[in-house]
């Protein structure tokens, strides 16, 4: 059997890192990527002259080419990672998020579905979020909760998710859905809040925090994603769906201060740099948090980086690699979005 592995989505946050996880482990990527905004070559950079990589620039939902990579590279998996993902973007321009979300990923899978009649040896893993499951004051969503999803992009996601189990059950497609929790980690665009606060901290800007900063989010590092997607990719069974999450939950004013601390320990921190409150996100979900046991159960995984950690390692990652920032437009950086 071959070695090769699609990721779609490879040039942004998780995409990326998942390549990178893959290459260690000697496997084949082709990253299919149509490079929007939030693609960034400085996260391929490592990797892009590695004789197991391959990018290939394209829409997922473009099936002239989609139908030809299918059959050319012949991949034992597919990870779906590709997607617009800013829930303050979707605000303002929901049509992309169902053009790429929807439109797009009913292509894919519909090409998928050819392809996969004639070469059975794919598993395709969907990566999906916990902001389908809504507003979870109390508890943690299971996997077979109810959707409510609050935001465009959200709602974008829960159809993309539906799509794939639908393809799953009537189309006997060897389909897998995992929804991850907040994650964070090198390589994230800074128009999300890690990022975001990590830049402005560099630069001596203010922080911004949504309405009263008490939105909780459970806070997963990237590689612990990677490693999660990588078990379902091994052990997971066909047509089911895992949570992934960290089990740590921490409104915006914690992570903030934490990351000042951090900050404060390396750096000559400027003047204005202070949490400065600022009008909240129309829809604003309360909080986010997954159960996670059923992944920890039958797949034996576990999330290993504790926030400590992985805040000091993220803040660090964008200390050396502050070109990483040259690569993004300002107004990508700085301008507020879905203020609607
Ligand atoms: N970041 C998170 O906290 C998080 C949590 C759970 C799930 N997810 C999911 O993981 C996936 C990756 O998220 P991310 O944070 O790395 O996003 P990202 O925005 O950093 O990267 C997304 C990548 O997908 C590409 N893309 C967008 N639409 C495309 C299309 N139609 N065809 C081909 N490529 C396209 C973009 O160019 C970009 O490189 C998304 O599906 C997202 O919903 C993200």
């Amino acid at each position: 059997m071959n070695k090769n592995i699609i990721v779609t989505g490879g040039m942004g946050f998780i995409g990326s890192n998942l390549i990178n996880l893959l290459l260690k482990k000697n496997y084949k990527v082709i990253n299919i990527d149509k490079i929007t905004y939030s693609s960034n070559f400085y996260n391929t950079k490592n990797f892009k002259k590695n004789k197991n990589y391959k990018f290939i620039k394209s829409d997922i939902g473009n099936r002239t080419k989609i139908k030809k990579v299918f059959f050319k590279y012949k991949p034992i998996a597919i990870f779906n990672l590709a997607a617009e993902t800013h829930v303050d973007r979707s605000i303002d321009n929901p049509k992309n998020f169902i053009n790429s979300n929807i439109v797009s990923v009913f292509n894919f899978i519909e090409e998928f579905k050819k392809y996969y009649k004639k070469n059975k040896i794919t598993k395709l893993i969907h990566i999906s979020t916990d902001e389908v499951f809504g507003d979870v004051l109390k508890g943690r969503s299971k996997e077979n909760d109810t959707y409510k999803p609050s935001s465009p992009y959200a709602a974008s996601k829960a159809a993309s998710d539906h799509l794939f189990y639908s393809y799953f059950r009537t189309f006997n497609l060897p389909i897998i859905i995992t929804n991850c929790s907040n994650n964070y980690g090198p390589n994230q665009h800074p128009e999300k809040l890690i990022p975001k606060l990590i830049y402005n901290i560099l630069n001596n800007i203010a922080l911004p925090i949504y309405g009263n900063g008490k939105n909780s989010r459970e806070w997963i590092y990237v590689t612990d994603h990677c490693k999660a997607l990588f078990k379902v990719f091994k052990k997971g069974k066909i047509g089911q769906t895992y949570n992934i999450g960290s089990n740590q939950n921490f409104d915006n004013i914690t992570i903030a201060k934490h990351l000042l601390k951090i900050a404060k320990n390396k750096i000559q921190v400027g003047s204005k740099v202070k949490l400065k409150y600022i009008k909240d996100r129309p829809g604003h979900d309360i909080r986010y948090a997954l159960n996670s046991n059923k992944i920890k159960k039958k797949l034996n995984w576990s999330s290993e980086i504790k926030i400590e950690e992985g805040l000091k390692e993220t803040f660090n990652w964008y200390i050396n690699n502050k070109s990483y920032f040259n690569l993004i437009k300002k107004k990508d950086i700085l301008k507020r979005l879905g203020n609607k």
